[in-house]
């Protein structure tokens, strides 16, 4: 791994990092530390997603901006993709960040709960450690080497650490296949690490990404979450019991044991929202197609159909865990639930990665 040498220009680079869902969910903010770490309550575990992801370029230019999907954006979204880079810039030891011009990509529908925000983070946080130089070689496994400072490990877990600045779901999307982010104690954050559990390879499973509304959802998560911890009258179970559904998940996708994976994945869930269902005022992400297919996936496992296990993030979108032979029946019936605009199977995707460009 290279030191980052105070880069004058941004160097041109591209980085991609797929989207990921939490098999078990985070919701909450750790309070006492400083805000700016982004530290959970409670840890969580990931499905990396194959289809959907995020490319995000850095040109070097005059000043900053930030362009998504097209459209040039201002702003408090801007603003924040500006602090971000401010902050990996600070991160990787640079004395001043060179101004960047930000082409973003998604290839999934922005801020609809279908967690734009973990691609988009960590595509960032990739593509501003090549900008800055922090990995001239542009790989993000290189070994560390020797002379490097104690316990800075390697170049990727750094990388998903500073993506969780961004976006708590962020610091998932460095790896591909099912990852593990242990919320940690330490009050720097020391030991509040993400890393890969299970290859993408491990198992060969489905999400089937059931499209229940289009367009950008009523309440971001970092307001809802600090509202739950407020007013839910749940969130102290909520926390508490957390650590155990991340290790009975880690070990039922071990054990390949898809009826116990399968129940505690719709126990976080349902978890989750009866804590926001009872924050004040209340936290409802989802519309009556939501619940239409979440009925439907449980009517045909009960009748001995194709094998489906429900989640659901801060939006009104399903998404439905199964076995890959079974995924295109199971999309079919669920493509047929009214309300349903489309439904994509995802299989589990590989590791954020970076590359050179010309600009
Ligand atoms: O990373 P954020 O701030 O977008 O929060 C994500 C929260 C959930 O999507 C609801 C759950 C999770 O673990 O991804």
């Amino acid at each position: 791994m290279n030191a980052p040498s105070n880069v004058e220009t941004a160097l041109p680079c591209r980085a991609t990092a797929h989207s990921n869902i939490a098999l078990v969910k985070y919701w909450g903010k750790r309070v006492g530390t400083d805000p700016d770490l982004n530290l959970p309550a409670v840890g969580s575990l990931s499905m990396t997603l194959g289809a959907l992801r995020s490319v995000t370029e850095i040109h070097p230019d005059s000043s900053d901006s930030f362009t998504l999907d097209g459209a040039t954006i201002e702003g408090l979204a801007a603003t924040k993709v500006y602090a971000h880079l401010d902050r990996v810039a600070r991160l990787a030891g640079c004395s001043s960040r060179p101004p960047c011009r930000v082409v973003s990509t998604n290839h999934l529908p922005t801020a609809a709960g279908l967690a734009s925000s973990a691609s988009g983070f960590a595509a960032l946080t990739v593509a501003a450690a090549g900008a800055f130089g922090l990995t001239l070689d542009f790989d993000l496994d290189a070994d560390p080497g020797e002379g490097e400072g104690e316990g800075e490990g390697d170049l990727r877990a750094r990388l998903s650490a500073w993506a969780r600045q961004g976006s708590g779901s962020a610091a998932r999307s460095l790896w591909g296949g099912f990852v593990r982010l242990d919320a940690g104690s330490a009050e720097d954050g020391a030991d509040c690490l993400a890393r890969p559990i299970y290859a993408a390879d491990h198992w060969p499973l489905k999400l089937l990404v059931v499209h229940t509304a289009r367009g950008a959802k009523a309440v971001g998560s970092t307001g809802g979450m600090e509202a739950s911890r407020l007013s839910s009258p749940y969130y102290p179970a909520w926390v508490e019991t957390s650590l155990a559904d991340i290790d009975t998940a880690d070990a039922a996708l071990g054990a390949r044991d898809f009826a116990a994976l399968g129940a505690v994945m719709e126990h976080s869930c349902f978890k989750m929202h009866a804590c926001m269902l009872a924050t004040q005022p209340p936290l409802m992400y989802w519309n009556g197609a939501t619940l239409e297919v979440i009925r439907e996936v449980w009517r045909i496992r009960a009748a001995g159909g194709p094998v489906g296990y429900v989640t659901s993030d801060a939006g009104p979108h399903v998404k439905v865990l199964c076995l890959a032979p079974q995924a295109d029946q199971l999309a079919a019936s669920l493509a047929a639930v009214p309300g349903v605009h489309e439904v994509q199977a995802v299989a589990p995707g590989p590791d954020a990665s970076l590359e050179r460009i010309e600009s």
